[in-house]
């Protein structure tokens, strides 16, 4: 019995079977199982390593057990091994596929066509080509049924449902990653729950240089028009994240406010634009005014 397939053959069936076992019983999202999991690389060498030990002791039982044979025992096993392993010999199948017949049948083929010596040959076509048509044509007909009288997607129609499942997926991304913002994607949250976030966040860290209410002290006024490194969103979550100028005393808050925080805190400075602080410093920098 095991005779029946080569090693060469055994070896690799059973070794994708495990795999493919191993994908089908382990639950690895999207990844193959063993990226996801490197030990499974490791557990997957030690099983191809075992089925070809187990091969290897298995040729050397065989061995021992054919010395063991009498003669005329060891030339009918040869014959009979040498019949059940032609079907495996690549160049017997490589020979079927492409319908050769060897050269010493060529005068079978010869047609008697003569053209100044020329002879033709009457060869068939290619088992592999022949095949490869047939399936082309079986290909082609359920191709037809499916695009064309049964109104299968066209590749418009395909490329338009791919862009906006991508679309939807990379909004509910967006909606559990808020910390993705930066200084180029940042937007002014209106959003009172936001505001509030942002109040606080500004009472804890803030308050100390630009006054509760924004009037400003050590920092500069931040509910006037002027600012002195840009107003706007994105400025001002860039001022927060990266800090002002060198030794000026504005810190870099990215290293201890995240950048969703950043953006609440940015944006609840913008909504104190235009009140009146009580005790206002006087105006620094450019008039800011928005394109
Ligand atoms: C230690 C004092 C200090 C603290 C605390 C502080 N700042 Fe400042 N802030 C400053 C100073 C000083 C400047 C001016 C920087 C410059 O001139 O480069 C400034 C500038 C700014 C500016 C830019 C103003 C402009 O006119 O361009 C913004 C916006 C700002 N701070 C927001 C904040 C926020 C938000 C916090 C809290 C997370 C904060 N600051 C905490 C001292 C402080």
């Amino acid at each position: 019995m095991r005779h029946a397939i080569p090693a060469w053959i055994r070896i690799p069936v059973i070794f994708l079977i495990i795999v493919g076992g191993m994908e089908y019983f382990i639950d690895s999202g999207k990844n193959f199982a063993f990226v996801e999991y490197p030990i499974l690389q490791l557990v997957l060498l030690i099983i191809l390593l075992f089925l070809i030990a187990a091969e290897v002791v298995l040729a050397a039982f065989e061995n021992i057990l054919f010395k063991s044979l009498s003669p005329e025992a060891k030339e009918r096993y040869m014959a009979a091994h040498e019949q059940r392993m032609k079907k495996y010999d690549l160049k017997v199948i490589y020979r079927k596929l492409m319908g050769t017949r060897p050269i010493s049948e060529e005068r079978d083929l010869e047609l008697d066509h003569n053209y100044d010596g020329i002879k033709e040959l009457d060869n068939k076509l290619p088992p592999w080509w022949l095949y490869s048509f047939y399936v082309s044509i079986v290909f082609a007909f359920g191709y037809m049924v499916y695009y064309h009288m049964m109104d299968g997607d066209s590749q418009l129609d395909e490329f338009e449902k791919e862009m906006l499942a991508a679309k939807i997926a990379v909004e509910e991304y967006k909606k559990n990653a808020p910390d993705l913002v930066d200084a180029e994607s940042v937007t002014f949250l209106t959003d009172p729950a936001d505001l509030e976030k942002g109040a606080a966040l500004y009472q804890t860290n803030c308050m100390a240089c630009h006054a509760g209410d924004g009037g400003g002290g050590i920092g500069p006024n931040l509910v006037d028009a002027h600012w002195i490194l840009g107003g706007g969103i994105k400025n001002i979550y860039h001022t927060i994240s990266e800090g002002g100028r060198a030794g000026k005393g504005m810190i870099a808050w990215k290293s201890s406010l995240k950048p969703a925080e950043i953006q609440q805190v940015a944006s609840y400075i913008l909504s104190l634009q235009g009140t009146t602080p009580a005790n206002p410093k006087e105006a620094e920098g450019e008039e800011w005014t928005e394109e």
